[in-house]
């Protein structure tokens, strides 16, 4: 349902079977043959511990590979060792810093095979998510050198009339702590890791914990390059013991975190308890998306849009579609069009190239959407649910589900999963409902379908998001086209894959 010719940052149009086609005997070998290993990765050395298995979300009695958790006594050394790596990192030129980034997007590519089994096997991404979240991370790594030398080899010169010269002087902060979600095992991870180096800052990186084998994986690329051992440092662990220690600790010069917004809320008290100087939080987190679809929008086109912007990924994307409005003169056509394009959906089948839905990463995630669903069922009427079959009875499944709800309230935070909501309103209603959008606080993505030039306009102006996306859908944003990030309980900005995200990562000197 969601096969179509995808674009990378290039706009250039790939045609993803073709792409495909090459690779697959190699991805299915790496599936088939192969286990991971992750334990944290310190100054280049790989330290021991209680390794357990990782299961598959396709299915929970198939081992991915195996997981030893880092402590807080790993956490303080990784802190030591890139403290001490800072200065000599520090004083290289932000293109000397790129080069390793880059060498790091050629090995990506090169291992594309490899990466996107395991991110299908252990992030239980279709195989489709799985190679755009490699190419998105190969944008990343080619898109923040460019940028930071830019920004850092070219100062930025300021004249005035009194006859006065001054310069501003970008340089790293020291010691970054980059924390990272599931559901961008690679993309989001690296893109973090990349921004902060070239800034020239040196990395601490604790990746979910259920997608550390990937993370490793990159970081032992990474390290591949050349790029010294004691700026990057890698440590799997529990978010509660590892992710704490790394954002209350005295070394730290700063945080990038991409997650939900109550970790967010938590790492900004750990900072607020540190008795030294305050630094910088970005955090980009969850959202209750909307899309508004006025009477004049075209339906088939609404649909499509809303398939994808609500169930790809199995709606387990920040941006993903969770409340749609529809105004009420074409709201029948378009919930039955939605029925029936989700009676398409294919659900499940892991290895084939057509399944659009995968399965949530966990029991944990399962468990809480189910009960989301049982609660709409008592309150909500179901629009349409998508039967599971037995390729899924393994896995941790969610089917796809639609409900027609009478009021946003209803929905007290984000539902991170492939539920969609369906709101009707009135043609004199569109204001009162995007000052509903507004009140839930949250601030991240927003659709709008409308062949009224005015009408669109209007909403994106009087929304509060981050990205408002017109007449298409609202997932997949682009690095360099598509800077991406939230406001309000959304995020802190900068926008990530944007040119204003690497100031935040660096110190501003204004020199004579
Ligand atoms: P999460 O908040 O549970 O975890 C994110 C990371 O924070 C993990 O590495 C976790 O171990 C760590 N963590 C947990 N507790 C911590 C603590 N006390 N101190 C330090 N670190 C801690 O989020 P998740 O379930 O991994 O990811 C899904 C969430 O991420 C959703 O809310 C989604 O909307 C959000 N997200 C946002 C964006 C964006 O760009 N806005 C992108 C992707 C995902
Ligand atoms: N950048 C991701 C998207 O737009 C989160 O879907």
């Amino acid at each position: 349902v969601f096969g179509e010719n995808r674009k990378n940052s290039m706009g250039v149009a790939t045609d993803i079977e073709s792409e495909w086609t090459p690779f697959a005997d190699k991805v299915a070998q790496y599936m088939t043959d192969s286990q991971w290993h992750a334990a944290p990765l310190v100054n280049g050395e790989t330290l021991n511990g209680d390794a357990q298995p990782v299961l598959s979300p396709y299915n929970r009695s198939l081992q991915v590979g195996t997981l030893a958790f880092a402590s807080e006594q790993h956490a303080s050394q990784a802190l030591d060792i890139a403290a001490e790596s800072f200065a000599s990192w520090a004083a290289l030129k932000a293109e000397a810093r790129g080069e390793y980034l880059l060498k790091l997007a050629d090995k990506l590519e090169e291992n594309l095979p490899e990466l996107v089994a395991l991110c299908h096997r252990e992030a239980g991404k279709t195989i489709h998510d799985s190679i755009d979240e490699v190419r998105e991370a190969v944008d990343f790594l080619r898109y923040y050198p460019v940028e930071a030398t830019t920004m850092m080899d070219s100062p930025e010169s300021f004249t005035h009339f009194t006859g006065e010269s001054r310069t501003a002087v970008y340089s790293g902060r020291g010691v970054f702590t980059c924390i990272s979600p599931w559901n961008f095992p690679l993309a989001i991870f690296i893109g973090q890791v990349a921004a902060a180096l070239v800034a020239g800052n040196t990395v601490v990186a604790k990746p979910a914990e259920q997608t550390s084998l990937i993370a490793y994986r990159a970081i032992q690329l990474l390290l591949e390059t050349g790029i010294p051992a004691g700026v990057v440092h890698l440590l799997p662990g529990k978010g509660a013991v590892v992710g704490n220690a790394l954002t209350r600790d005295e070394r730290i010069a700063g945080v990038a975190f991409t997650g939900s917004t109550p970790t967010a809320q938590r790492i900004n008290q750990s900072l607020a308890q540190r008795d030294a100087e305050p630094v910088p939080l970005i955090a980009e987190t969850g959202g209750q998306n909307a899309m508004i679809v006025d009477s004049t929008a075209l339906p088939e086109q609404v649909v499509r849009d809303v398939l994808r912007s609500a169930f790809a990924s199995a709606g387990q994307r920040c941006s993903a579609l969770r409340v749609l409005y529809v105004q009420e003169d074409i709201a029948e056509r378009v919930i039955t069009l939605i029925r029936g394009a989700m009676s398409e959906l294919s659900v499940g089948e892991p290895s084939l190239l057509s399944t659009d839905v995968g399965p949530v990463i966990d029991e944990m995630a399962q468990r809480k959407l189910k009960a989301h669903i049982a609660e709409m069922d008592r309150h909500a009427e179901k629009v349409a649910s998508v039967k599971l079959d037995a390729s899924c009875d393994n896995g941790t499944f969610v089917a796809p589900t639609a409900f027609e709800i009478d009021s946003i309230s209803r929905l007290d935070q984000e539902h991170f999963g492939p539920i969609l909501h369906i709101l009707r309103y009135k043609a004199d209603e569109l204001d009162q409902i995007i000052d509903q959008i507004n009140q839930t606080g949250f601030g991240l993505t927003l659709g709008v379908h409308s062949r009224n030039e005015g009408t669109y306009r209007h909403i994106d102006k009087r929304a509060r998001v981050g990205n408002c996306y017109i007449n298409r859908d609202q997932v997949g944003a682009m690095v360099g086209v598509q800077p991406f990030g939230g406001q309000g309980l959304s995020g802190t900005g900068p926008k990530a894959g944007g040119p204003h995200y690497l100031h935040r990562f660096a110190k501003v000197e204004v020199q004579a």
